[in-house]
């Protein structure tokens, strides 16, 4: 089928090369000209594993064009919306200024029939006004949300857990052209439900809750868990220990209940904070009123780790020589935003410590929105002579592959804290380290 992406960021030039991958035609479009040509020439304009390889076997079969001119996106079956919903500067909410200019550029080119589905995060609401905005143009609007996660983002495209489909409603009951347009999707996603990938058709309402619902789920998973470290704290727990435990039990499950220093990135956070800024347009406060509480736990955990590390330096990190291991949010990524990570390191840098960061992906990003950090690209060239080494991103380069006896023999000062609570603390006391770790002993 022939299709078209709109927004090639993350999400866009993501779905863009994976749709080319199981055999589809499609353009992919962007206003940024640099990201275009990154992205024309087969280069990924961010860090995700597995990416350039399916642009260059998209761009070489033909499969796959990159452009800025949406005139190339006329004649599509459909034309997926993966544009950004920032956090707006000004308030909590979502800031939905890039969804609107997608479609108004679409209604210059969209034709009878063509399906517009809107791939992006928005507040609930936001596809029925849209279904009216794009009202006599002929086209046909679904809500079809994303839930790939960074790093693995072109398996979860191409293999994702599920799909969730949006189609507008009259009176309650799903339109014809609703219908049809979700047997579209159906067709354009065919590897996947060829293998009965569960495949939910409903109304936009539902489809745009069901992506904010599951953020702000996994969101609360991990304050969860934060919020019994800062229990473990005050008590002499252990909360590992405490998560291995509770996680047996698989009502609970034990993913997402790693605590540290706690979520960040392009999703979890501003999303949290559109959901409950738009529950309390629908008059809904007190009903996602817990996650502000989410949130705040979430940010106090930097605070405790910053904290951490002035009372192991024995109360000041004045001049003191900090190593900071990883900047960017999670692991198998490059992306700084809301970074934990990269958070704790300015902190500690306020507050006078000379701070060293390394990062197999990311020193590129951080350094742009954080100059006044040293960065260092050798893991051990940033160790060498550090009073106290901190991990805050748990790359595999620092929680399996750094030996603590070889760490011993670098740095000037024993003392390793584990932001990510990934390091193994025994192995580590063992080689002559004060270990800290978060809501452990
Ligand atoms: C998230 C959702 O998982 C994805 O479904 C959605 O589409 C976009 O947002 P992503 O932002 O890529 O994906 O990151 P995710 O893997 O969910 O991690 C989010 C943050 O939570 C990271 O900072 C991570 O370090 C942190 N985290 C995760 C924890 O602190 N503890 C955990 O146990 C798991």
């Amino acid at each position: 089928m022939k299709l078209s992406v709109i927004g090639c960021g993350y999400l866009g030039a993501v779905h863009a090369a994976a749709m080319a991958s199981i055999g589809h035609d499609v353009v992919g479009i962007d206003v940024d000209q640099r990201k275009v040509d990154a992205l024309a020439s087969g280069k990924a304009p961010f860090f995700e594993p597995g990416l350039e390889k399916l642009l260059e076997a998209g761009l070489a079969e033909g499969r796959l064009r990159f452009t800025t001119d949406i005139e190339q996106a006329r004649g599509s079956a459909v034309h997926f919306i993966g544009v950004g919903t920032p956090q707006r500067r000004d308030s909590s909410a979502a800031d939905l200024t890039f969804v609107h200019a997608a479609i108004d550029d679409l209604l210059r080119i969209v034709g009878e029939g063509e399906i517009i589905a809107g791939k992006s995060t928005v507040p609930v609401g936001t596809a029925a006004a849209l279904a009216e905005r794009i009202s006599g143009s002929g086209a046909v609007l679904v809500w079809n949300p994303e839930f790939l996660r960074e790093g693995w983002a072109v398996a979860d495209t191409i293999n994702p857990d599920r799909i969730v489909v949006g189609v507008p409603t009259e009176q309650g009951e799903r339109t014809l052209e609703g219908e049809h347009a979700a047997e579209v999707l159906r067709s354009v996603y065919h590897t996947a439900t060829a293998k009965d990938t569960p495949y939910i058709v409903t109304d936009f309402a539902t489809a745009e809750l069901v992506k904010v619902a599951a953020n702000a789920f996994l969101a609360t998973k991990i304050s969860f868990i934060n919020a019994m470290a800062e229990i473990a704290e005050v008590t002499g727990a252990d909360v590992t220990t405490l998560a291995d435990a509770i996680g047996h039990d698989d009502r609970i499950g034990r993913r997402f209940l790693g605590a540290g220093i706690g979520f960040g990135g392009g999703c979890l956070p501003k999303d949290i904070r559109a959901f409950a800024a738009r529950a309390e347009e629908l008059g809904k406060r007190e009903s996602v009123a817990f996650l502000r509480e989410i949130d705040d736990i979430n940010l106090r955990r930097r605070d405790r780790a910053v904290h951490l590390v002035v009372e192991a330096l024995g109360g000041s990190v004045f001049e003191k020589n900090v190593t900071v291991l990883g900047a960017a949010f999670k692991p198998h990524s490059d992306d700084i935003r809301d970074s934990p990570a990269l958070d704790v390191a300015t902190r500690l840098h306020g507050l006078g410590a000379h701070i060293t960061v390394t990062d197999p992906a990311a020193i590129d990003n951080a350094r742009r929105v954080s100059p006044q950090l040293r960065y260092v690209d050798d893991r051990d060239e940033a160790i060498r002579g550090a009073d106290l080494v901190i991990v805050v991103t748990e790359w595999d380069e620092y929680r399996r592959q750094l030996d603590p006896e070889h760490a011993a023999s670098l740095v000037a000062g024993k003392i390793v804290v584990d932001g990510r609570n990934c390091l193994d603390a025994q192995a580590w006391r063992a080689a002559g380290f004060a270990y800290y770790g978060m809501g452990r002993p």
